[in-house]
């Protein structure tokens, strides 16, 4: 049994900001001790060293780390590229802004050894349009180790090494990686059809990685421990530690690092993380991996459809597949009340949705602003039976049938809100109920 994670499992010392973010307080937590020595060990040694932990990418879809570096090239004329993300604007997500507040030396250290794992003598870190501080903390840190040449032009490692912070404009689809990519490129941030994929053409057409923050600064830890001993933490191809970005109605909302494999309930109830649910109200329903994966009733988010206890890994909490399951993301894990209304939760990132498709394929484009119109009738009160159907029939039409998976992100809410909480949307539906929304007016109003 997983239990709460021990302190010299910990990759995020400090988390929350009660020590020194600076170098003098990072090399006291360890960063920037042997970095030479790794080096010195060779590109495809950190490679393996990675593949051997099992670290699987932090940013969403929990691929396998150490193998996506392999597929870069190992001789190419063409100058290669790693790419950091750091875009986190995936509602229920705020994990990354604290490690770049708070511990950006991780990230920094962690980008020359991921960049010279790949031949890559630059990297760019895409920083979210909305954060401010974060840019500042990161660039901050950057300076700190050019002046003390633990980057750069001939550097104390041997590996020349340039760094560049980008800051975006504040758009969600940045965040996915090819229109990341674009918008370096100084393009409109549309995502690119795939193939070729950004290991064979990624940025200005060279071979390139895009790794989430989380990712690249668990890559010192993890060489420093050694990637056998990093895969002994979690369970099964669920190894390690990760980050949760836990909101919604529990006591103790926060960002916690917890071994993977913890239970659900446990991280739910247990004062270590959340804290049970606030003003000891019952739990009605959670959404575990940020806005765009399927949300799960209390009973299936506590357990599986065989009855086992759901844990906070990748394999169990997407056990069932999407009838039964979900998936658990960027860890962005949203804990809703039983006083909460689905469907004015699933209007609410279906708006967002809506505002976010670049336009590029019409089935997002058209489909996600059909969702929220069907959606706003709901809470209008207009809404007729049939309109269930039709928001079914709608996301049915999105997925797999767009070039990004944004069209994904849209759809699954709304089918998994239909799968599991139907008879709340039949409910308002019959009595022509009317829930409040004048916030958005409001908002609306802020925006114009
Ligand atoms: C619409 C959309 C938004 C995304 N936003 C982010 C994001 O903010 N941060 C992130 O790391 N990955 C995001 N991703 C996933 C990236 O495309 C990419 O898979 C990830 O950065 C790879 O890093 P990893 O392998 O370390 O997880 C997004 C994907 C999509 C489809
Ligand atoms: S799925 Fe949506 S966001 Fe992605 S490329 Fe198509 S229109 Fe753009």
């Amino acid at each position: 049994m997983i239990e709460m994670l021990h302190d010299r499992d910990r990759i995020f010392r400090n988390l929350y900001g009660f020590h020194d973010a600076g170098l003098k307080g990072a090399i006291s937590r360890g960063a920037w001790d042997g970095t030479k020595f790794f080096i010195d060990k060779g590109h495809d040694w950190i490679i393996n060293e990675v593949k051997a932990s099992g670290l699987r990418g932090r940013g969403g879809a929990g691929f396998p780390t150490g193998l996506k570096w392999s597929f870069m090239p190992k001789a190419d004329p063409r100058p290669s590229y790693l790419v950091v993300n750091a875009d986190e604007s995936e509602p229920g997500s705020c994990k990354d802004r604290e490690i770049l507040r708070h511990d950006p030396h991780l990230l920094v250290e962690g980008a020359l050894l991921a960049s010279f794992a790949m031949r890559a003598h630059a990297c760019y870190i895409y920083v979210r349009g909305e954060f401010i501080r974060e840019r500042e903390a990161l660039q901050r840190a950057i300076d700190e180790a050019y002046e003390a040449r633990l980057i750069g032009k001939n550097n104390v490692h041997g590996w020349d090494f340039d760094l560049y912070m980008h800051h975006g404009a504040g758009a969600y689809i940045c965040g996915e990686e090819t229109a990341l990519l674009e918008s370096l490129e100084g393009k409109r941030g549309n995502p690119r059809i795939k193939p070729p994929f950004p290991a064979v053409a990624g940025l200005w057409g060279c071979p390139t990685v895009v790794n989430n923050v989380e990712t690249i600064a668990a890559v010192c830890p993890i060489v420093m421990m050694g990637g056998e001993e990093y895969a002994k933490i979690g369970i099964g191809k669920s190894t390690g530690t990760k980050l949760i970005s836990a909101s919604g109605h529990i006591n103790k909302p926060g960002v916690y690092e917890i071994e993977l494999g913890v239970p659900v309930e446990e991280f739910i109830f247990s004062d270590e993380y959340c804290g049970g649910i606030r003003n000891g109200k019952k739990l009605k329903a959670v959404v575990a991996g940020g806005s765009s994966v399927p949300i799960l009733p209390t009973e299936l988010i506590l357990k599986t459809a065989k009855g086992e206890p759901r844990l906070m890994t990748y394999e169990s909490l997407s056990d069932g597949g999407f009838q039964t399951g979900t998936m658990l993301g960027s860890g962005g894990f949203i804990v809703m009340d039983e006083d909460t209304s689905i469907v004015k939760n699933l209007f609410t990132f279906s708006r967002f949705y809506h505002h976010e498709s670049c336009g590029q394929c019409s089935p997002c484009r058209e489909g996600t602003g059909w969702i929220e119109k069907v959606l706003k009738k709901f809470l209008d009160g207009t809404a007729k039976e049939s309109d269930v159907e039709l928001l079914w029939d709608i996301q049915s039409k999105i997925e797999g049938k767009t070039i990004c998976p944004l069209g994904e992100a849209a759809a699954w809410p709304v089918a998994a809100a239909i799968r599991h909480f139907k008879h709340e949307f039949l409910e308002i539906a019959r009595n022509k109920k009317f829930v409040d929304i004048s916030h958005y007016d409001r908002l609306n109003k802020i925006r114009a």
